[in-house]
């Protein structure tokens, strides 16, 4: 009988420690886009004679996927021609991106959602002048249902290309993100 008792004590406590795990696991998890980055800044120069400018914004993950997508993208850009920027949301970046040619957001999905710090620098943004805009989420899964919330962010400024790129098919082909750096500095 005090065995049988032991026992149910015992197996509550690993329930109870998985659940306790998994919460933090996912709190963790879903915290990598909420988290402010600052001192990311790096300029790449135009390959070509193209006098454009372009700007690439993203939310880093928790591994590097998010800036290894976001590095390709701007690659992509680059080998087009254009001057590019790439950064994350911080608090030195301004509200008119009318200096722009092109702008590049780039954010993880977490619980079928993109980044709220994305979202809200979006929504802050006074002036986008001639800039062209794309938006590329990077996730697990190839479904991006979360996209249908990002395309109202941008409801006065339609995008040039919105889209998708999971891990799997980062690693299945070879450049996937560069291309999708070129398609969209493409004229
Ligand atoms: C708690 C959690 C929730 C996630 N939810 C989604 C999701 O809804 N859709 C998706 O495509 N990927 C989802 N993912 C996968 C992340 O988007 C994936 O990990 C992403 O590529 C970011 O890379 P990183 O977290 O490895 O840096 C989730 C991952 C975690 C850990």
């Amino acid at each position: 009988m005090r065995g049988k008792k032991s026992r149910k004590k015992y197996v509550i406590a690993i329930i109870l420690l998985i659940v306790i795990i998994a919460a933090g696991w996912f709190f963790w998890a879903s915290r990598a886009n909420t988290t402010v980055h600052t001192g990311i800044d790096i300029m790449l120069d135009g390959q070509g004679g193209r006098n454009a400018s372009a700007l690439v914004i993203y939310q880093p993950g928790r591994t590097s996927f998010s800036e290894d997508v976001a590095r390709d993208l701007a690659d992509g850009i680059c080998k087009s021609g254009y001057r590019v920027r790439i950064t994350t949301v911080n608090p030195e970046l301004s509200d008119d991106l009318s200096g722009y040619d092109l702008v590049v957001f780039s954010s993880p999905v977490y619980m079928g959602a993109c980044s709220p710090l994305i979202e809200d620098y979006v929504k802050s943004i006074r002036n986008y002048g001639k800039a062209e805009v794309a938006f590329c989420a990077t996730g697990m899964l190839e479904s991006a249902p979360e996209l249908e919330a990002v395309e109202q962010w941008f409801s006065a400024h339609p995008l040039k290309k919105i889209g998708k790129i999971s891990k799997q098919m980062y690693l299945d082909e070879e450049n996937c993100a560069r291309n999708w750096g070129q398609e969209i500095a493409g004229e």
